[in-house]
């Protein structure tokens, strides 16, 4: 693996292996003083072409944890504004030294291309609605520490399916550890099909007797105007405290954010003592700090 862009050929093993890795940089995290020199003499750069929080900020606190420079390149304040193109954006990166580029933009794609480009490795921080792979291995890393396990374990993710970078990648991975993983949102909102998943439009179906729910945002930045009714929508598929009553007790509840309290889920959820969001965002870190550590250090073994 000389870079991450999704998980084609990823086998359990790998998986958990990089999973085992984390384990040992969130050790690092608990730690008085939260730094390694693991990364020391690297400079990795994140290159995000769309807005982001959480994936760009926990990437560079990793690089900045295991002490490797870091470069930030904003796109608005950019020469992108005066019309210079991607390619030449990461050209230009690449003549200043940079060892590692987290890339995230709004076309499937770009990440796979870049790769072509520069001779650095490369991490997908998410392209269109194809792939977000180091969010899903952070969703895998904390269910397994709710869970303890994911064989057999039944997860559903419901909501905008359709365009969801974050329902492909995990369930391109969660089943590698076990799990049953099952899709639910408006048919409008289904793909055609999702290899290794079960798709319902009917979202009881997909919460019955889950262990863990893992709850969309609608993307309307990427959606067709009037594929769904904002208040059909709420009606028939928001999570609510009620309709969690068909997964297990105690189901847990996950959300990659960014998040539209009181739309795909009952605003109350996310704060209550089920909700694993918090714990997704700090388990990132750990992950992020795993990825470039195989990538730059172990050659991604
Ligand atoms: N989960 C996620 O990708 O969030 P950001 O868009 O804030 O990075």
């Amino acid at each position: 693996m000389r870079h991450l862009l999704d998980f084609q050929g990823w086998t359990k093993a790998q998986v958990e292996n990089t999973l085992d890795t984390a384990r040992v940089m969130a050790e690092v995290l608990e730690r008085p003083v939260k730094k390694v020199p693991a990364l020391q003499g690297f400079t990795v750069a994140t290159v995000f072409f769309e807005p982001s929080t959480r994936t760009r900020i926990s990437f560079e606190l990793a690089a900045r944890r295991m002490s490797a420079d870091v470069v930030s390149f904003a796109a608005q304040a950019s020469s992108l504004q005066k019309g210079e193109s991607y390619k030449d954006t990461l050209l230009t990166l690449e003549a200043m030294g940079i060892d590692a580029y987290i890339i995230r933009a709004d076309s499937a794609g770009v990440p796979h291309q870049a790769t072509r480009w520069v001779k650095g490795v490369v991490v997908n921080g998410g392209d269109g609605r194809r792939a977000h792979p180091t969010q899903a291995l952070l969703d895998a890393y904390t269910l397994l520490e709710a869970l303890g396990t994911l064989e057999g374990r039944k997860i559903a993710i419901v909501g905008d399916i359709l365009h969801s970078r974050v329902a492909r990648s995990n369930v391109e991975l969660l089943p590698l550890l076990g799990a049953e993983v099952w899709v639910a949102g408006p048919p409008t909102l289904l793909p055609q099909s999702l290899p290794g998943a079960r798709l319902t439009p009917h979202l009881d179906e997909a919460l019955a007797e889950a262990d863990a729910v893992m709850v969309l945002r609608l993307q309307k930045e990427r959606m067709e105007a009037g594929l769904i009714h904002l208040q059909d929508y709420i009606a028939h598929y928001q999570v609510t405290e009620a309709r969690l009553k068909k997964a297990k007790p105690g189901a847990f509840l996950l959300h990659p954010g960014p998040m539209n309290r009181d739309i795909e889920l009952e605003g109350t959820l996310a704060d209550s003592e089920r909700s694993l969001v918090n714990r997704q965002v700090r388990n990132g870190v750990a992950v992020r700090m795993a990825v470039l550590y195989h990538l730059l250090v172990g050659k991604g073994r």
